[in-house]
């Protein structure tokens, strides 16, 4: 496996996979990868040539009192698992080169980044769309996974890749979880054991809703937010940041729970540790 720092390497390796005929993929990430981030590397082995995962803990998709000074870092323990996951290249730029002083541009996705995630963590989304953009530019993929996990994160690339004509295919993965169920996260590492229990409150609580919705096909959306939000509520280690049922493909509210509903939810445990989870409410 590669490891490379700078655009112009980058740029140059893909362009080089490219003249040759070859298919080229991206999985961005953060790093701490787990079984989530593996997962898409190897999908994005089967559906590509080559397969380039980025490493950028990127600043300003951080809000001011979140967790960018603390988030794990291990770039030898990180370059292991992605060599075994097949990887080709491991390309980890630094803040100097992503973002070198004067820099002062922003690319922002109107309306899907207003609620959810977007509302509780404001300008979150223009950090991700400017890195991912960037991203698009600097490693030239044919085709880029993204996580289901980070459900709105995923329509918001999607639209940003349609309204600005990226030449990329955007492939969505399905949520890998724990054996218990937790959503893989690399936030999952602030963990405490007392507070995994907390943790997983989460995705019992989709299940729960799945199974309600499954009992009273007519349940309605007030009701399964009310049962989400009590099961959740019981441990006083959450604090829920939201819980809604929208529609998977615009995003907006639900007035009934119905095949297209899906429920996304965001919870902070003990003020320090903000977990996300998602699932469809009917079938899925
Ligand atoms: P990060 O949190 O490192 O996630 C990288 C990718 O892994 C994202 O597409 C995310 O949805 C996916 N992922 C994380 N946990 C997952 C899980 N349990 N199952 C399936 N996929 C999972 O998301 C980001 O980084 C950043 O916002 C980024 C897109 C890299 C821009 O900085």
């Amino acid at each position: 496996m590669k490891v490379v720092s700078s655009v112009d390497e980058i740029r140059a390796l893909s362009l080089e996979y490219r003249s040759k005929g070859l298919k080229v993929s991206l999985v961005p990430t953060m790093g701490w990868f787990h079984s989530g981030h593996v997962a898409l590397m190897m999908e994005a082995g089967k559906r590509a040539d080559k397969v380039i995962v980025s490493l950028f803990i990127n600043p300003i998709q951080f809000g001011p009192d979140e967790d960018f000074d603390n988030y794990p870092y291990d770039l030898k323990r990180d370059c292991k698992l992605a060599e075994e996951a097949g990887v080709d290249v491991l390309y980890a730029p630094d803040q100097e080169c992503m973002y070198p002083k004067g820099f002062a541009s922003t690319v922002h996705v109107e309306g899907l980044t207003s609620g959810l995630c977007g509302g509780d963590r404001p300008g979150h989304f223009d950090g991700v769309t400017t890195v991912v953009s960037k991203l698009f530019n600097q490693t030239l993929p044919h085709v880029a996974l993204f996580g289901e996990k980070d459900y709105q994160q995923l329509a918001v690339i999607r639209k940003l890749v349609r309204d600005l004509d990226f030449p990329v295919e955007i492939i969505g993965h399905p949520i890998v979880r724990d054996e218990d169920g937790l959503a893989l996260s690399s936030r999952n590492n602030y963990l405490k054991d007392s507070e995994r229990e907390a943790a997983l409150s989460l995705s019992r609580a989709l299940a729960s809703a799945r199974e309600l919705a499954d009992i009273n096909k007519n349940v309605s959306v007030q009701v399964v937010k009310n049962t989400v939000t009590k099961l959740i509520n019981r441990y006083s280690e959450c604090k829920v940041n939201y819980i809604e049922i929208v529609d998977k493909n615009s995003l907006q509210n639900c007035t009934d729970v119905n095949s297209n509903s899906m429920l996304l939810l965001a919870v902070t445990i003990n003020n320090r540790i903000r977990l996300i989870d998602n699932s469809m409410v009917k079938g899925g």
